[in-house]
């Protein structure tokens, strides 16, 4: 899809990958809808790329179907929605239930309830383009983070339903899995975890380009680090080899502790 004069929303628009992404959709004459928790972030960057801001918590159901209602009034036909804005957060099963929770709502139901509110639209429309933005610590895994690593799978599993759903009807899907990129969230909490994905991260342009040229393809899986391919055949290939990979990479993370 050519995103020139279609409606695009992104959710978590204020910050890192999703704010790269509304100045790339501006750049390729989208109308841009910046949505995010943080109201005045998101209006900064609408008003710098000429789009409209709405304030959205992805985690709240109603939030996002209140986004989506007014935009198709006010705005018109929602043609691209990103669903972007995600946590991390570090740990175990030791996390309590309510932070579980939180970051099972935001990086996973969030991606449910706008395809709750919009996929009705798009069937009727028999056009319309999803875009959720996963990790590739849903395809591999994420080291120092069940809650992330977990959820970002699930991610990844609803839209391979979706894009098997709704593919014959004219909704086109896509999911973007980056390794590290440099944003606020590569430095949430673990200078370990932040030195192991430091060095092959990319800048939040470069993940906008990637997403663009995805979307130009209509290709499901959008893979901004072209490694990540690589890595998730070795995985596939011998499960066991890669488990053994990846506890020597957090033997080495402990090693530094
Ligand atoms: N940075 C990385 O290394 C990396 C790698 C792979 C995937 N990702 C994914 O990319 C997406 C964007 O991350 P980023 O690195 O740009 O992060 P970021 O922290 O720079 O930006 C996230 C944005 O989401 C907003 N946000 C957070 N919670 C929200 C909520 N409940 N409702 C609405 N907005 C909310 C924040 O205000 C912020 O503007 C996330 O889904 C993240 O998991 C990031």
């Amino acid at each position: 899809m050519n995103v020139a004069q279609r409606v695009c929303i992104v959710t978590g628009g204020a910050s890192g990958i999703g704010r790269a992404l509304c100045r790339r959709f501006a750049a390729a004459e989208a109308r841009v809808v910046v949505s995010d928790l943080d109201l005045a972030g998101a209006e900064a960057v609408a008003a710098e790329i000429g789009g409209i801001a709405f304030r959205a918590d992805v985690g709240q159901e109603r939030d996002l179907a209140s986004l989506i209602a007014q935009v198709e009034q006010r705005v018109g036909p929602i043609d691209v929605f990103v669903s972007n804005a995600g946590i991390a957060i570090g740990g175990g099963p030791e996390v309590p239930d309510d932070e579980w929770r939180r970051i099972i709502d935001i990086n996973l139901m969030a991606h449910v309830w706008a395809a709750r509110a919009l996929v009705p639209f798009m069937l009727r429309r028999g056009s319309g383009y999803l875009v959720n933005v996963a990790s590739a610590a849903g395809l591999l895994t994420q080291i120092g983070s069940a809650p992330y690593a977990v959820t970002k799978h699930a991610a990844v599993a609803f839209a391979e339903w979706l894009a098997v759903t709704y593919g014959d009807r004219g909704i086109r899907v896509s999911c973007v899995c980056p390794l590290g990129v440099r944003t606020p969230m590569l430095t949430f909490g673990d200078n370990r975890i932040t030195a192991l994905l430091s060095p092959d991260a990319i800048s939040p342009e470069a993940v906008a380009e990637a997403i663009l040229a995805g979307m130009e393809r209509e290709e499901f899986l959008i893979l901004p680090h072209p490694q990540v391919r690589e890595y998730l055949a070795r995985k596939t290939d011998d499960p066991d080899r890669w488990i053994r990979g990846m506890q020597r990479l957090q033997r080495r993370l402990e090693e530094t502790a």
